[in-house]
């Protein structure tokens, strides 16, 4: 079994969409491994999101995710990463498949609901902000 991590950005939680997000990913054959809320400091919010700095959009992103509460959210099953991207769609919201998370509940590019890790890697580091 592979962990990822599902991230539900403050414009999902402040308009009451986390019970829908996690009956879309129960629904969809994901585990629910453990959830946390919290509001996430600058400090951190900048470590997490450290492979956008320098990108034009780095401090509008973190303004946006200290902005409000966020949830995370540990899914487990064979290839998860991939599955939960899939899930997910695409970054911007006008591109996501239709039923993906993002088609559903993203308002823009930077508003997009959700974050979901990419790698292996990434999982275990961006689920460590959450779970210990
Ligand atoms: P996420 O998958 O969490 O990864 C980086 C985030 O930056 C992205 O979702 C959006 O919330 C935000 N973002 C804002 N503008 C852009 C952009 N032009 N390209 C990619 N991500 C963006």
């Amino acid at each position: 079994m592979e962990r990822s991590l599902l991230m539900i950005k403050p414009d999902a939680v402040s308009k009451g969409a986390v019970g829908r997000i996690i009956s879309m990913l129960e629904e969809n054959g994901f585990r629910i491994l453990a959830i946390k809320s919290k509001r996430f400091s600058t400090e951190e919010a900048e470590r997490f999101y450290e492979m956008h700095r320098g990108k034009p959009f780095f401090r509008s992103l973190v303004d946006y995710i200290t902005g409000g509460m966020v949830v995370g959210i540990m899914v487990g099953r064979d290839d998860a990463i991939r599955l939960l991207r899939d899930l997910v769609g695409a970054t911007d919201p006008k591109e996501a498949r239709p039923g993906t998370i993002r088609a559903v509940f993203g308002e823009s590019i930077e508003r997009n609901a959700v974050h979901a890790s990419d790698s292996p890697e990434n999982a275990e580091r961006e689920l460590s902000f959450f779970f210990r």
